[in-house]
């Protein structure tokens, strides 16, 4: 039995592999939308395990399966054996021979690529520490359903260098555009976590106007991630003068775009008149985590499919 393919970062595909995504998730949204029936994932199951909270991750691969005609099952570390000490690796076998595809969220990645090795169907990364590729999806297909290509752009990325930043910078390396950081001193990018080839890509600034001058796309999140709860009191103070407000804005092209993977904390990383602001895309940029997440499974569990 060949070794399945997974979703475990977003270097995992080429290029060519994840503009095939975006074509399909535009052909998937416009069926979604026109009520077509569409169900080449009938009788697939999809477990999703969760070790930490989620709004949209669980929401939109559930009802993604739904809508291919599959079924999803829920387990979260609370009342499965996987609290309990079983170990990853026989979670896996046990798992990958009841379902068709998984998707997990945990903390360090090195916990879904043991779940990966040792599972025989694909596994997606809904989050880890380091990673959040299903997020990046569906942003860069929201940038370019927006704006075009983004090959060639600048992307300016405001707060903690976190498991999002470090799947835009992947994104940049592989699609060929610019993301400038910036992030409080103790924060910066670590270019081997974040899983980079080079630095051609990116640049830290130390003044987050500067980072947001001349960008076609302005980006941000929560300054504490899931995980790092006992830091929030002193990340508070560090990031105080990371916050995507209107000047920051101005400091961009006239025609960028605000985005946020969710959830967001108003009055910190961002304000609110940014977030609910004419620039900001964070609704469709949700809503496409749905479809970019129908048109990976359909490339994990069918390969290429056209209409
Ligand atoms: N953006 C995102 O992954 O949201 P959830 O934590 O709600 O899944
Ligand atoms: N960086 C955030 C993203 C939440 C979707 C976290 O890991 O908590």
């Amino acid at each position: 039995m060949a070794p399945p393919r997974h979703f475990l970062q977003l270097k995992d595909f080429s290029r060519e592999e994840l503009d095939h995504v975006f074509e399909r998730t535009r052909s998937i949204k416009a069926r979604f939308k026109a009520y077509q029936r569409y169900w080449p994932l009938q009788d697939r199951t999809l477990v999703m395990i969760f070790e930490k909270a989620s709004t949209r991750t669980r929401l939109s691969f559930e009802a993604g399966m739904q809508q291919l005609g599959g079924s999803a099952i829920y387990l979260n570390t609370r009342d499965s054996q996987l609290g309990r000490g079983e170990p990853v690796e026989d979670a896996a076998q046990v798992i990958s021979r009841m379902s068709d595809i998984v998707m997990i969220r945990t903390f360090e990645q090195e916990i879904i690529e043991r779940f990966a090795s040792h599972s025989r169907v694909p596994v997606i990364n809904g989050l880890t520490n380091e990673y959040h590729p299903c997020q990046i999806l569906a942003d860069i297909f929201t940038f370019i359903e927006k704006r075009g290509p983004i090959q060639g752009r600048t992307v300016a990325w405001i707060g903690d260098s976190n498991n999002v930043c470090n799947t835009w910078l992947q994104a940049a390396e592989i699609f060929g555009f610019q993301v400038h950081v910036s992030t409080p001193p103790g924060y910066e990018v670590e270019a081997e976590r974040a899983g980079l080839y080079g630095t051609d890509h990116f640049e830290q600034f130390a003044d987050p106007m500067d980072a947001a001058r001349g960008a076609d796309l302005v980006t941000t999140d929560v300054w504490t991630s899931m995980g790092f709860e006992a830091e929030n009191d002193e990340r508070l103070r560090d990031f105080a003068d990371w916050q995507v407000d209107a000047d920051m804005m101005r400091a961009a092209r006239a025609d960028a775009v605000f985005m946020h993977c969710l959830p967001a904390h108003r009055g910190e990383e961002v304000a609110a008149a940014v977030i609910d602001g004419a620039q900001s895309v964070v609704w469709d940029e949700a809503e496409n985590r749905l479809h970019a997440q129908k048109a990976l499974m359909e490339f994990l569990l069918l390969g290429r499919v056209d209409d």
